[in-house]
């Protein structure tokens, strides 16, 4: 978990938030073990910005990744950062409901953990398309 939480505090320091001024940072572990980071880039054109997850999603995906399985997340001090509503339900697109999201300070301390159905109960995903 620690090489997962190392590579979202990195990715943090990518962050474009020069209007919120609160820097996230994200990363997650694809099924092969590979690690894939992303920052949050924010906009002049405020709604144009995306969050951290959006980036280590891209990442994970480009790189080949098929399935997210393990995500860590943290963003400004020592306050719980979750992923936003509608980053939940862009993991979920690649993740099963037991996949661990770590909340981290932004130091690195793990906070605490959820999985994403504690996160994101009774889904909709791409099973309901079949
Ligand atoms: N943000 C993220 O990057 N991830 C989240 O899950 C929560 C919010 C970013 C978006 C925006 O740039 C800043 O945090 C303030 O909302």
């Amino acid at each position: 978990m620690q090489d997962l939480i190392s590579a979202a505090q990195k990715a943090r320091k990518f962050s474009h938030a020069p209007y919120s001024k609160f820097h996230v940072g994200a990363a997650m572990r694809d099924e092969a073990g590979r690690i894939h980071a992303g920052a949050n880039m924010e906009n002049a054109a405020y709604p144009q910005g995306w969050c951290a997850e959006c980036s280590a999603i891209a990442h994970l995906v480009m790189a080949g990744g098929v399935r997210i399985t393990e995500v860590a997340v943290l963003g400004n001090g020592d306050t719980l950062c979750t992923p936003c509503g509608g980053c939940r339900q862009k993991i979920r697109e690649f993740a099963k409901g037991d996949v661990k999201i770590h909340c981290c300070t932004e130091h690195g301390k793990l906070l605490q953990t959820f999985t994403l159905e504690e996160l994101l109960p009774f889904s909709f995903g791409p099973e309901n398309l079949k």
